[in-house]
């Protein structure tokens, strides 16, 4: 059935509203965006909002004194480690860096001990994982909150949910709008498709024939269109894909695999790359998105990273803002902070 909101996802709209009661937050997971509705994922946006307009104010803002957090990593990070790091910090926490191979994981020790021992000192941890499968695993044996920092094989969600935040604070309605994927049906492809149809948009993905949208995850975009009366449009055509969009987001087409890899992906997905020509068939004020790191000369060329439409700076860090809202979230607090400047959000937390 159709669903509706009734309140706009401006920015004004957001900033008008107040502080929605958060405790209900307190001790989920946020393995997956899927498990909340528009309305959550949108108070955690505009939790994210207020922490940052507080931040500007005050540098540190103590919620979380004397809470840890955990981050775990299975793959290099620039953004997911330092953004959680030091959001945890200004929060009064602490965040303890966690490599396999420095813990007991893998091989001596299994995933289901490992978030039991861990849940034993930290007080939510964030994984970076190459597969769902560990980290649905973490969770599952987990006694604390439990964070998808990336799931290699399947989806970004804090990265998608950030990148919401930032459509929101650049003056964009999500309503009516269409995000237009490019790239190989990877992770991001994944949670971009996820989040923003889940957020109510019109989605669009183009990818190369052999790297598509998986079937799993083009089932629960179709479930979250039919809820909002919105499209998924699947395509391999990058022209048709812009030409409606009003933003346009690509990412990695290659990580780590051997050079035949990358000569073979780069001839194959040349027609996706985000260019001046691609870019002179967009609609005029659409924005180019990126979760980076990026390729420059693969999947987007500098004229388009580095000019006008990009806000791929303003999505960076606004990470470190939306990771703040889930962490301070899920954790929750036990009493009203002391500082007047912290109380409505305090109030908002324990409500
Ligand atoms: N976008 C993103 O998650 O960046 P990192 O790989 O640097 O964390």
């Amino acid at each position: 059935m159709k669903q509706t909101r009734a309140a706009a996802t401006t920015l004004d709209a957001l900033l008008a509203a107040p502080l929605p009661p958060l405790a209900r937050f307190r001790g989920r997971d946020f393995v997956t965006d899927q498990a909340y509705t528009r309305d959550e994922l949108l108070d955690l946006v505009k939790l994210a909002i207020e922490l940052k307009s507080l931040r500007s104010r005050k540098r540190l803002t103590p919620f979380l004194s004397g809470h840890h957090l955990g981050m775990l990593f299975d793959d290099p990070s620039t953004r997911t480690r330092v953004s959680f790091e030091t959001g945890m910090t200004e929060l009064g926490g602490h965040a303890v860096y966690l490599r396999p191979g420095e813990l007991h994981l893998p091989g001596r020790e299994s995933v289901a001990d490992t978030a039991r021992a861990l849940s034993q000192f930290v007080d939510a941890l964030m994984a970076r994982t190459q597969t769902r499968a560990v980290l649905q695993e973490l969770a599952e044996h987990a006694t604390i909150p439990v964070i998808n920092g990336e799931a290699g094989d399947y989806d970004h969600p804090i990265q998608s949910l950030s990148d919401a935040m930032t459509i929101i604070e650049a003056g964009g309605a999500l309503e009516g709008a269409t995000m237009a994927f490019l790239g190989n049906g990877d992770c991001m492809c994944d949670s971009v498709a996820l989040t923003f149809s889940r957020l109510g948009m019109d989605v669009t993905v183009a990818t190369p024939a052999e790297f598509p949208l998986p079937d799993a995850v083009r089932v629960a975009v179709e479930d979250n269109c039919r809820a909002w009366g919105t499209r998924l449009v699947v395509t391999d055509d990058a022209v048709d894909a812009v030409a409606s969009a009003d933003y346009v987001y690509t990412s990695l087409w290659w990580w780590e695999e051997p050079a035949e890899y990358v000569a073979e992906v780069r001839r194959r997905n040349r027609h996706l790359q985000v260019n001046r020509e691609l870019w002179s068939r967009t609609k005029p004020g659409a924005r180019f998105m990126h979760c980076l790191p990026a390729v420059r000369g693969d999947e987007v060329t500098d004229e388009i990273i580095d000019g006008p439409a990009s806000m791929v700076w303003e999505m960076a860090a606004n990470r470190k803002h939306l990771q703040k809202a889930v962490v301070l979230a899920l954790i929750g607090i036990d009493e009203l902070p002391n500082d007047p400047d912290l109380r409505p959000i305090g109030r908002a937390l324990l409500s």
